[in-house]
């Protein structure tokens, strides 16, 4: 049975709690993960993992599974829509069923917030946050502090600007806890109906907002809205797009961002997805080696 503390070591719930030495860490092993050619390193081919998905993905579920593989681990993957849950089995139970039957360690994404922190109490094997609501997304903060750290050299000094639907967005809120640390300097933009008072960051005009060394734009998450929060898709992509128009305008060093899935010509144009400066599909490349270090951290 792993210590209270072994398992809080090895867990990952979120980046506001964690040091920046440690974050450094992890940025440090991925940069060596990322280095290595080789397809299948199998250093924990006698681990099995759990990836728990209550809310759907793309990005993040099958870059950990292609990380876990990488290392070897045996993959058990759960979707809730194909599950007992459906005929109304809670979480707990859902978790403590897989962790009964052995797993060395669960990758969760779930809707509503705190739960994860709940189950963490109550689960003896180390649990990965992969999105819980609008509170956290460590992985994803993690691969864009990964990314801009590549592209920059450091992130202290860095300006980023993270524009468009903070309220609901847990990659905000990853990003600005982790760049903080590190003395990068944070600026939101967002309609005043998806702003986060509660979060320490200015908010600055679209045109103050593109003058940053990086633009994260965000999607317009709108299975988490209130009827009536985005009047028209057109209305938005005029005021806080990053249109074709705006992005010509941008310097030459600024780097694109956006976590993805993206609602082209909404929050950002189609022709800018894949543009030079847009690093969107680099963040995803990313996610592979920053995810093995996640991994190996919870389970060697
Ligand atoms: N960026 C991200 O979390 O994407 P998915 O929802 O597809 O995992």
């Amino acid at each position: 049975m792993m210590t209270m503390t072994k398992l809080k070591e090895r867990s990952l719930l979120g980046l506001k709690d964690l040091s920046r030495g440690e974050i450094e860490s992890i940025l440090d092993r991925a940069a060596y993960w990322a280095a290595r050619e080789e397809k299948l390193i199998p250093v924990l081919n006698s681990r099995f993992v759990a990836n728990m998905f209550f809310e759907n993905s793309t990005r993040t579920r099958f870059s950990f599974e292609m990380a876990e593989k990488r290392l070897g681990a045996q993959v058990l993957n759960f979707a809730a829509a194909a599950s007992s849950v459906e005929k109304g089995e809670s979480i707990y139970d859902t978790v403590k069923t897989l962790e009964s039957m052995g797993i060395d360690a669960g990758v969760i994404r779930l809707k509503p917030v705190g739960v994860l922190q709940e189950l963490a109490g109550k689960i003896s094997v180390p649990l990965i946050n992969a999105g819980d609501g609008n509170n956290e997304h460590p992985t994803q903060g993690l691969l864009d502090l990964f990314t801009m750290k590549r592209r920059f050299g450091t992130l202290q000094g860095l300006t980023v600007s993270i524009i468009g639907d903070i309220s609901h967005s847990r990659v905000a809120r990853s990003d600005l806890w982790a760049l903080q640390k590190f003395g990068a300097e944070v600026k939101f933009c967002a309609p005043p109906n998806m702003q986060a008072p509660e979060l320490d960051a200015p908010y600055v005009s679209m045109d103050e907002a593109l003058k940053s060394d990086v633009v994260m734009m965000l999607r317009v998450q709108l299975e988490r809205h209130e009827t009536g929060m985005l009047k028209s898709a057109e209305e938005y992509r005029a005021q806080y797009g990053l249109t074709e128009e705006r992005a010509a305008k941008l310097s030459r060093h600024t780097l694109i961002m956006h976590p993805a899935p993206v609602n082209r010509n909404v929050e950002i144009d189609d022709s800018v997805v894949e543009c030079e400066q847009s690093a969107i599909f680099t963040q995803m490349s990313n996610g592979v080696p920053v995810r093995m270090a996640v991994m190996e951290r919870a389970l060697l």
